[in-house]
């Protein structure tokens, strides 16, 4: 399997967030979004207890730097899998893109900062393909994942999924 691409790291990063699935709090507002999927080495082996950190703003575009909100530390089940609940992070000035930062590391596997992207921000104005260049920190492609939505037009949610492969040391 192709390793995940990297990407910068970016400057809200914070060490030690809690360990939390569920992002989003009673009445926050943002398209509730559920974000999963698994860590594979290049082999395609499943790499169970990864460390995956991950940080994003909220859906006005704002990160929590005093506190912890949508900040979460997660490692990977038996089967390599990891899943949360959050909102569809906000735009925000000095950024193109929605985006996820995720951090991940396992023993043995070269540490990867990367950031994940929704197919349907509207800066791709629905093709991502040819429109992902708009924001210029996007490393690749790969890092813009489909969104599926689902439920009643007054509470729809979404879900992504995002797999992430390691090289090994
Ligand atoms: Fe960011």
């Amino acid at each position: 399997m192709k390793p995940t691409a990297w990407d910068e790291i970016g400057p809200f990063y914070k060490r030690d967030a809690p360990h939390v699935t569920q992002l989003r709090k009673p009445g926050d507002p943002g398209l509730p979004v559920n974000i999963a999927g698994k860590v594979f080495d290049t082999r395609g082996d499943i790499l169970s207890g990864a460390t995956i950190e991950i940080w994003q703003a909220n859906n006005g575009g704002l990160y929590d730097i005093a506190g912890d909100d949508y900040r979460t530390t997660l490692v990977t089940d038996a089967k390599g899998e990891y899943a949360f609940d959050s909102v569809m992070p906000g735009h925000y000035p000095g950024r193109v893109c929605q985006h996820v930062h995720y951090m991940i590391t396992a023993p043995e596997h070269k540490p990867l900062t990367t950031q994940l992207y929704f197919a349907t921000d509207p800066v791709f104005e629905g093709d991502p393909t040819k429109n992902y260049t708009r924001d210029p920190l996007i490393q690749s492609v790969d890092l813009v994942r489909p969104v599926t939505l689902s439920g009643d037009p007054n509470e729809i949610h979404a879900a992504v999924n995002f797999e992430i492969v390691l090289e090994r040391l």
